[in-house]
């Protein structure tokens, strides 16, 4: 993954054939804000988060105000406006969730990882966010990280999740 284009010393926030091809779907839409999402995810996954200029990118690419960017940028929790780990752990704190040893968890976590809600551990891998309902409620207390979701959550469970996503990242 290029962050850094080698000439010009700034960062890369998308691949242009990406930029490219999203202006194509955007001139071929009636309604280019639904491609809004889709575009700040790729920034995201290239970028790690989604800085002011990215913003700015996504606006000129789909030829929508910063303003129609930004409302739907910190509409949704899982679009970072700041930098964060290489992985983000989202823990659920709504009602199944607390009710079923959420608290406990979050405890846990905050031990296991040396860090708090809103912060990302020195070595730069882990960020700690709360989030509402996962739609895991059956599985309580339920975290996501990436596109996976884990339930049932004990310390157990926990020492395993954070020790393979840690290898599998080393
Ligand atoms: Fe936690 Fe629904 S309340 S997943």
């Amino acid at each position: 993954m290029e962050t850094v284009n080698q000439t010009t010393g700034k960062d890369v926030l998308l691949p242009d054939d990406t930029i490219e091809a999203f202006r194509a779907k955007a001139a071929d839409t009636p309604h280019p804000r639904e491609l809004i999402v889709d575009l700040l995810r790729a920034i995201q996954d290239h970028h790690g988060w989604v800085p002011d200029a990215g913003i700015e990118l996504a606006a000129q690419t789909l030829g929508l105000s910063p303003l129609q960017i930004e409302e739907i940028a910190t509409f949704y929790d899982k679009i970072y406006r700041q930098p964060v780990g290489r992985k983000v752990i989202h823990l659920c704190d709504s009602i199944c969730c607390w009710t079923t040893g959420g608290e406990q968890v979050a405890e846990l976590l905050r031990d296991k990882l040396g860090i708090g809600f809103g912060e990302t551990t020195p070595d730069g891998v882990f960020t700690l966010l709360p989030t509402c309902c996962l739609g895991a409620c059956g599985d309580a207390p339920a975290m996501m990280i990436g596109l996976t979701t884990y339930g049932r959550l004990t310390a157990e469970k926990i020492d395993t999740i954070l020790r393979e996503i840690r290898q599998q990242i080393d």
